[in-house]
């Protein structure tokens, strides 16, 4: 791949590459100073320091590995061009180190950054601003670097901080690269009940999330840097920290006085009027329900907002995935339940059947493990997107390898719901019936690497629902997935 045309000619003869989600945010972030001392990706001493002991090699506190994953062909360049996933160049990287990590063995870049433009991706981009773009503030400054939105509870918790320390505020929609523009509006939305002055800015930030999880103490580090360089003086958290760029302020507990109706700090509230928290896991079940979120506890703007990102779960888009061997019965069921879903009505039904998709979407792949994976990333891809738009994706691949079904899976859930279906027939009996004549074949030699003859079937341990047709009819195997999905709430009872 070579960087596209609107290049200097010195550059257009330049590798491209196009980093993933949270490299993208941290190139965006480092080129605009939001990561001072920063300015480019780390080389391994920094990145072990980083990953030790929070510090980088000079020892500069610096909390997160920000660090660029190249495939080992571009470890021979001097300079390679930064994309975004659209191709469009945004930086060059001259390389000062090509390293492997030690843990996954996987190739890093390091070095310097010349910004070519300024990314324009990514949503609600004209309300972001790099620090230096901002009129500097008189006095102090609170940061509310989030990734939820703001409830009653936390917005009197803010105008009580803002008003003790004499402080503006500053709310830092902490944006994850896909579809967080309800967050945005959520924010937005509450803009009337934050003190005068209070300003917006979408920086773009992910969790970080590895095999290790996710630090929340790190993040907390990361998060004071990245409000400390637009300015603020004083970074609103939910729990005490040493160490950070700026102080953290942790507000003291707030509950709603069901006796007068506001909510106020716990202190000046009788203690047999203090109302029990909505809980997260309450807040979820109204929104699946399609039950309003009560007025007490949030903003009307708010409450539209989670249940725009939050659908009811009976028009929640949803992804019944297959897998199962050739001839197990997928096609049968899967077919089978599409047609019973549409003469319900009320949903949308696309059927992702894995010979169709192999004439269509994936025509020219072969039964190799990489055009397998390719393949089935090809059917998550378009079952997220339908997932989505409020849809109900049936695919029914063979989809050997787990790996790749729980990218699906991970691909589906940003969007909607996934439910694994495997359908158990037994190899014996898939080869008894043989409806295409290819086990014989592929005992015969004839048909390489077939899968459960020649070719590995991982068997799921997460499947969401078990189906072996050799006891079962396709109308009694399409039934039980019906009733889960009556169970579940995704399709309403008759
Ligand atoms: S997958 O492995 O990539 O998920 P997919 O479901 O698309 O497979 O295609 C499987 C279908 O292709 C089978 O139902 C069978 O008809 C046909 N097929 C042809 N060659 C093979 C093979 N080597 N292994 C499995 N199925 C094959």
């Amino acid at each position: 791949m070579t960087a596209e045309a609107g290049l200097p000619d010195t550059l257009r003869d330049l590798p491209g590459w196009a980093p993933d989600a949270v490299e993208l945010a941290d190139l965006e972030l480092l080129l605009a100073g939001v990561y001072r001392p920063l300015t480019g990706f780390l080389g391994s001493f920094d990145a072990a320091m980083v990953i030790a002991g929070g510090r980088l090699a000079d020892g500069t506190p610096w909390p997160v590995p920000v660090t660029l994953a190249v495939p080992e062909e571009l470890t021979a360049h001097e300079r390679i061009v930064l994309q975004d996933p659209e191709g469009v160049p945004l930086a060059v990287l001259e390389v000062a180190e090509a390293w492997q990590d030690p843990t996954s063995q996987g190739w890093r870049l390091a070095g310097p950054l010349e910004a070519l433009r300024s990314p324009a991706h990514g949503p609600f981009h004209s309300l972001r601003r790099r620090p230096d773009e901002l009129d500097p503030v008189d006095g102090p400054l609170l940061a509310v670097a989030t990734r939820e939105p703001l409830h009653r509870r936390q917005l009197g918790q803010i105008r009580q901080v803002a008003e003790r320390l004499g402080a503006q505020v500053l709310v830092l929609p902490l944006l994850s690269g896909e579809h967080d523009e309800w967050l945005v509006r959520a924010l937005l939305g509450v803009r009337k009940e934050l003190p005068d002055g209070t300003r917006i800015i979408p920086v773009p930030l992910p969790l970080r999330g590895d095999a290790a999880g996710h630090d929340a103490d790190r993040d907390l580090l990361l998060r004071a840097h990245v409000a400390a360089a637009y300015g603020a003086t004083h970074l609103l958290a939910e729990q005490e920290m040493e160490g950070t760029a700026i102080p953290v302020v942790v507000p003291e507990p707030w509950a709603y006085d069901a006796d007068v109706e506001v909510w106020r700090p716990v202190a000046r509230i009788e203690p047999d009027h203090v109302q029990a928290e909505l809980t997260a896991e309450r807040l979820g079940e109204l929104l699946d329900a399609g039950e309003p979120v009560p007025d007490w506890y949030t903003p009307p703007a708010v409450a539209a907002e989670l249940a725009r990102a939050r659908p009811p779960k009976h028009s929640r888009g949803v992804t019944v995935f297959f897998t199962g061997l050739s001839g197990s019965g997928k096609s049968t069921v899967a077919r089978g339940l599409a047609d019973a879903l549409v003469e319900r009505g009320g949903r949308t039904v696309t059927l992702l059947d894995g010979d169709v998709v192999r004439r269509m979407l994936s025509a020219g792949l072969t039964f190799s493990k990489a055009d397998r994976d390719l393949n089935i990333r090809r059917i998550g891809f378009v079952a997220a997107e339908i997932t989505r738009h409020g849809g109900v994706a049936i695919c029914a691949p063979i989809a050997p390898y787990a790996a790749t079904r729980a990218q699906v899976r991970r691909m589906v859930s940003a969007a909607g719901d996934f439910i694994l279906v495997h359908v158990s027939t037994p190899l014996e009996e898939c080869e008894r019936r043989d409806r295409k004549g290819l086990y014989a074949k592929a005992r015969a030699g004839l048909i390489p690497e077939f899968t459960g003859i020649s070719d590995p079937y991982e068997v799921p341990d997460d499947a969401d629902l078990t189906l072996d047709t050799s006891a079962m009819t396709p109308d009694e195997a399409v039934g039980r997935v019906l009733e889960l999905l009556v169970a579940g709430g995704w399709l309403r009872t008759e």
